[in-house]
Order: C-alpha cells, then structure tokens, then sequence
C-alpha cells in the first residue's frame, strides 16, 4: 500500500457496485495508485455497497494521509446504461479525452439458465454494450482494458484442467455473449495493435467475502449459485428445509458437479495484476504470435470441489445441519469446470491461495453480519474486525 508521489491513475469499473467490481475496487484501492470510477446501473447491485467499499478505504488510511491518498478512498459513481453511446460519453466528457487511464468490465448479466429464455436481452446487455463501451473509450483515447470473461466460454471442456487453449464452445447464450465479446476485443486489438491493450480473464467460481464482513454477494431475490444459496439457507433467508442437488450421475468423484471456486478476493487481486500487465513497458505481449496486444487467462485455483464437498464445508463454516436431495441434472450445467491456472501464474503471478474453508468462513461472516445484505444496517467499523 504505498504512497506515491505519481499523478494518480483514472480507471472505470463497470459493474463497481456488484459482487465482483466491489472486490476489484477494493483491491485497486488499496494501492492507493488509482481513481476509481463506478458505472453500474444497480440492476443486480445495491448503491449503498460502495458507500462501504469506500468506508473500508477510509478507514485504512493512516492518521497522516496524504490529498492524494485521501482521495483515492473516495469513489465517482455513476449510474449509466451501458447499452446507451451518448450515457457512456456523458461519463466519458466528465473526464475530457485522455483522462481515463482504463477500463475493468465486469458488468453483465450472468445468469446461464435466464440466457437460454431471454437471449437478446443477454446479447444487447452484454456484447451490444461491450461494443458501444469500447467505442466510446476510442473517442475518448482510452485504449486498455481488462475483461471480464468466464469459464463457460469453454463448454464442456475436452480436458481438466483446462488449459487457455482450449477451443471456445460455449452452451449457452450466456457463454457465447462472453465468447463473442472476447472476439469483439481480439479484431479490435488485432485492428489497431499500436492502439489497444486488453486482457480477457476467465472467471471460474467466485466465493466467499471481504473479511471485515462489510462487503459480500447479495444476489438480489433467490441466490442461484450454490454458495451464496447455502448461506441464505443457514441465515434463514430462504426457507427451503433441503438443498436439491441438480443430479450425481455425471463422470465425477461422488456424481456431482465439479467446480474451480476460489476466493473473490484472490479473483480481485488478479484484475490488478491484469491492470498492470496493460501499461507501455509491461513484457506480458513480448510472446504473442501476432502484433496484437490481445491475450485471455484462466483466473481459478487449479483445484476442483464437488455440490457434495461445497456442502459439508459449509456445514463446518456455519455450524448448519443441511440436508438435501437429489434430483434431475440443470440445464446447460456441465460435469467440471476445473482450471489449469498456470499461464496466469507464471506471466501475470496470479496465485489463488486462500482455501475453501477461508472462502466459507469468510462468506458465513459476511452473511452472518448482514442477513439481509446491504438492506441490513452496516455493522460499525469495529464490529467488522
Ligand atoms: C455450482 C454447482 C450446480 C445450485 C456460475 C455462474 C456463472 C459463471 C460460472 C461467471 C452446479 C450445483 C447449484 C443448487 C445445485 N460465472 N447446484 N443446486 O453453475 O458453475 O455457474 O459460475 O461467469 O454465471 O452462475 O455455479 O453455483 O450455479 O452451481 O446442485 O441449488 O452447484 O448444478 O453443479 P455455476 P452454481
């Protein structure tokens, strides 16, 4: 967390007020080397987290804080739609041409079985906008930026671990939005490679929570996930007296599904080792095969854990007796999804090192402190330590 005497960096976050984009301006917060900037227009987020995240930050600086440190605990948020050109530039113009140093993109919808009922709203909200975002940036001289990609562009994978090589065959509308984004994102740095830097990463599965238990997952409605779906079962937020496990007749271990989860925060750090990879003198495109500054990594921990496993884990983290049941597969889930994490680690020294018991613990201390996430009071700065 150094302090440091260079202007600061501007960088936009879609989708800041999101589980994700809260953790990653966490993260670029802490630096204390960027500005960070919110674009989010609350469709799957709550306004009042970044109140938190910036509370977090404030709360972080030391007694003798510089205007510059003071000011990088402060975050601009804008609620904009993304689909819309001229509400992107109205953010944009704020800042005059050359005054945002990048873009994180991590707003999109997310939901693999809602993209197979509603695919255009999920292709104009996720690669429409992607495109009308990228557009802007152009006219605005901002030329990098680090995507937020996801393991389903993979399909069902022909091999586990899945190493980046792999062909991209996504199943489901979802999938394909973040495959043609990645395209989108590779002709354009193919395009104008004197121009544009950017870094697609493939999310595999985010858990757990910022350990103060002041920021976290709050899905709005039902959660769908799993993890955040057993919290809400151990908090009394959802009522159901069983977990329904979606199938155990898939070619793994115990039948469930296999997943790669790893610590949001550990997913956070990646972005920023990503945001660095993106400045002039970063070797990181020394190795590509053509011209373009274009390049896509895996951020999991190489580690896959069964429906079965997540549960008893989390049996150990909330003291919760769950039961459940098995019944028919889910569309559109596929049988692994375990990262090979080692090209991020050895061009990006991406490492996801937190354990699951870290990630349930820390998801049971966030869930615990706001059962009825951001709706519940913010629990004073001392309660969070
Ligand atoms: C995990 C496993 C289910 C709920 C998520 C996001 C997706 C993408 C990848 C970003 C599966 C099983 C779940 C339940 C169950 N993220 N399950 N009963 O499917 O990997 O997808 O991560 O790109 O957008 O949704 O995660 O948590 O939904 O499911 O048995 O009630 O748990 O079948 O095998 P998934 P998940």
């Amino acid at each position: 967390m150094s302090t440091t005497s260079e202007p600061l960096k501007r960088v936009i976050v879609t989708g800041g007020s999101g589980y994700i984009g809260s953790h990653v301006i966490f993260a670029l917060q802490e630096t204390r080397r960027y500005k960070v900037i919110s674009i989010d227009n609350h469709h799957n987020s709550h306004p009042k987290c970044l109140d938190r995240v910036a509370q977090i930050a404030r709360d972080a600086l030391p007694k003798d804080a510089s205007e510059q440190d003071k000011d990088t605990a402060e975050i601009d948020a804008h609620a904009c739609d993304l689909t819309k050109p001229d509400e992107i530039r109205g953010v944009f113009e704020r800042y005059g041409k050359g005054g945002i140093w990048g873009v994180i993109h991590i707003a999109a919808y997310k939901a693999v079985g809602e993209s197979t009922e509603k695919p255009l709203l999920y292709y104009a909200n996720n690669v429409g906008a992607t495109v009308s975002l990228l557009q802007v940036m152009s006219e605005y001289g901002c030329t990098r930026m680090v995507y937020s990609s996801s393991a389903t562009v993979y399909g069902t994978p022909p091999i586990i671990p899945i190493p980046e090589s792999t062909r991209l065959k996504a199943d489901s509308p979802y999938g394909k939005t973040k495959v043609m984004s990645e395209t989108v994102l590779e002709d354009l740095c193919t395009a104008e490679p004197e121009r544009w830097r950017a870094l697609s990463l493939r999310y595999f599965n985010p858990a757990g929570a910022h350990p103060s238990g002041l920021i976290g997952e709050d899905p709005k409605g039902r959660p769908g996930n799993l993890l955040p779906l057993l919290a809400h079962m151990a908090v009394g937020r959802v009522k159901d007296d069983k977990l329904r496990v979606f199938g155990n007749d898939y070619p793994t271990p115990d039948g469930t599904c296999v997943r790669d989860y790893l610590h949001v925060i550990d997913l956070a750090k990646g972005h920023l080792l990503a945001l660095t990879a993106l400045a002039d003198d970063s070797k990181v495109f020394d190795n590509c095969p053509t011209a373009a500054r274009y390049k896509a990594y895996n951020l999991g921990k190489g580690n896959g854990m069964s429906v079965l496993q997540i549960v008893e884990a989390m049996r150990k983290a909330t003291g919760y007796d769950f039961k459940y049941e098995i019944i028919g597969r889910r569309r559109g889930d596929v049988p692994d999804l375990t990262a090979d994490p080692s090209l991020a680690q050895k061009e990006l020294g991406f490492f996801a090192g937190q354990d699951l018991q870290t990630m349930c613990r820390d998801l049971w201390n966030w869930q615990t402190k706001n059962p009825n996430g951001y709706d519940t009071e913010a629990p004073s700065p001392a309660a969070a330590q």
